[in-house]
């Protein structure tokens, strides 16, 4: 199949460096390279070979994220970064410590600086969040101005560049199918930009319905619609207070009369991007499902309620082929609603706090899934449960995350995503193309640029 890639011009980049002033404490210096002129062309594919990551991807292809990496955290949050394992970590020099035999006069091997050398920080993924955020104040802050007829605001460098880079990121709609896990993450994204983020579900409003941020000026909109598992009716038994379950009657009793419009970008037709997933959900309704029959054997004032518990099990083989089956006609169902030009991505099932024995259940759907969306949807993986597995302490309770790193890293990846479909392209932590104004709405295209490479199982 020949495969066709933007050639990237080895022309000396020209460095720009600018330090961002994150709107809370710190400030950290980033350094972009950025591609001079737009002397794009496409090359077949062999003339890149010889640049290529692991001898099998372009390296314009690789995606971070997919990469097993370093979390690097220090005490300021905002610091956070995913650093990827790339070959260059491992031609770095020798450190004196690797030393054989150990001289006397060394003294004992530590190597206890926690500080990241910036030559390892900066392959580091763009902070594209961190981006947005600068440009939204930005925005903000000349929009005030603007408003009080006040002279312009002084520009400073890091200004300049962010208005002459962000755009990119404007007029956008993002959309998240999922559960509260993903609420929540909009929820911090939200809340980071000092925003409102807003549930809305008409007269099913309830937490498990639909929900969004809108950042004005920038025009990007985050929206969630809560999937309620892969179920086809409501059982009397169903534990929640979610009066609509199959995906098809909360399409059309919520999603498309209350939400519709928030979901649609400059195409038209759909989103710039959706993320999509079930499990906890399917995983509880089997669970209660078996509850119930076990009550109905015994006397009423025998019976208990349903509490979700602590499965140890895997699903059964029936109950994943059932998802299964649901969860193809699901995204089908999707593709219909919006077509097939939107980038769609399956998000990776995160695990609970702790007990590895209680993740049988969730990891035997996140597996049969990650199967079914590569092999039948040549789909990628949103692949945020291998970033956020082991951050214990990133935990708010058994299952959800708190608003601080992962839920910086999960921004950050989540634009990573959109800065691609924009036509964007970053290579170990540098900008070698930007996305451009014609080509920017050109979702499929761009994304499909390098696609083939990265629909990967990627098993856990
Ligand atoms: C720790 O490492 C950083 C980055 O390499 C360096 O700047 C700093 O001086 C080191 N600190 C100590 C105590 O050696
Ligand atoms: C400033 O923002 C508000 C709210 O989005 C908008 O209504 C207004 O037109 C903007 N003003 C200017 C001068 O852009
Ligand atoms: C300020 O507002 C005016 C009128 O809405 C607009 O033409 C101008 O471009 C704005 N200035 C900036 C810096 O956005
Ligand atoms: C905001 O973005 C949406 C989706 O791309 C677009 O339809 C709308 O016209 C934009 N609004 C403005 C004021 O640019």
């Amino acid at each position: 199949m020949p495969m066709l890639l933007p050639y990237v011009p080895r022309m000396g980049p020209l460095i720009i460096l600018f330090g961002i002033s994150l709107s809370i404490v710190i400030s950290v210096s980033y350094i972009y390279s950025v591609q001079v002129g737009s002397g794009l062309s496409v090359v077949a594919r062999n003339a890149l070979d010889a640049e290529s990551f692991a001898g099998r991807i372009p390296h314009e292809c690789v995606d971070p994220y997919k990469i097993p990496g370093y979390m690097y955290t220090a005490e300021g949050k905002e610091e956070t970064r995913w650093i990827p394992f790339y070959p260059s970590f491992f031609d770095l020099p020798d450190l004196p410590e690797t030393e054989y035999p150990h001289p006397e006069d060394r003294g004992d091997i530590l190597l206890d600086n926690r500080t990241v050398d910036d030559a390892i920080l900066n392959t580091a993924p763009v902070p594209w969040f961190r981006m947005l955020q600068q440009y939204y104040n930005y925005l903000k802050r000349v929009n005030e101005t603007n408003e009080s007829s006040q002279p312009e605001p002084e520009l400073t460098e890091s200004d300049e560049f962010i208005r002459d880079h962000m755009s990119w990121v404007k007029n956008r709609r993002i959309l998240l199918m999922g559960d509260s896990l993903d609420r929540n993450q909009l929820q911090y994204l939200c809340e980071d930009l000092g925003l409102q983020f807003v549930e809305e579900g008409g007269k099913h409003l309830t937490k498990q319905t639909t929900a969004y941020c809108h950042v004005p000026h920038v025009n990007i909109t985050f929206v969630q619609w809560h999937i309620a598992g892969m179920y086809t009716y409501r059982p009397d038994w169903w534990w929640m207070p979610m009066k609509v379950v199959s995906f098809e009657d909360r399409y059309k009793e919520i999603f498309e009369p209350v939400s519709m419009p928030r979901v649609i970008g400059a195409s038209g037709s759909g989103p710039d991007l959706i993320l999509l997933q079930s499990g906890l959900w399917d995983q509880v309704a089997f669970l209660s499902g078996a509850h119930n029959q076990r009550m109905q054997a015994l006397p009423e004032e025998e019976r208990t309620r349903f509490v979700i518990g602590r499965p140890k099990e895997p699903l059964t083989i029936d109950q994943l082929r059932f998802v299964s089956k649901r969860f193809i006609k699901f995204v089908e169902f999707m593709k219909d609603v919006f077509g097939d030009n939107v980038p769609m991505m399956y998000r990776s099932l995160t695990v609970r706090k702790e007990g590895k024995d209680e993740d049988a259940g969730i990891l035997s759907i996140d597996r049969m899934l990650r199967s079914l969306v590569t092999t039948r949807f040549d789909m990628e993986i949103f692949d945020w449960s291998r970033l956020a597995y082991g951050a214990v302490h990133e935990y708010k309770d058994f299952i959800h995350f708190t608003r601080g790193r992962m839920s910086l890293l999960f921004s950050d990846m989540l634009l990573h995503y959109l800065f691609r479909a924009s036509g964007g392209v970053e290579v170990e932590g540098v900008v070698k193309k930007w996305p451009q104004e014609v080509t920017v709405n050109n979702l499929k295209a761009n994304w499909n640029m390098c696609h083939d490479y990265l629909v990967d199982t990627t098993n856990r």
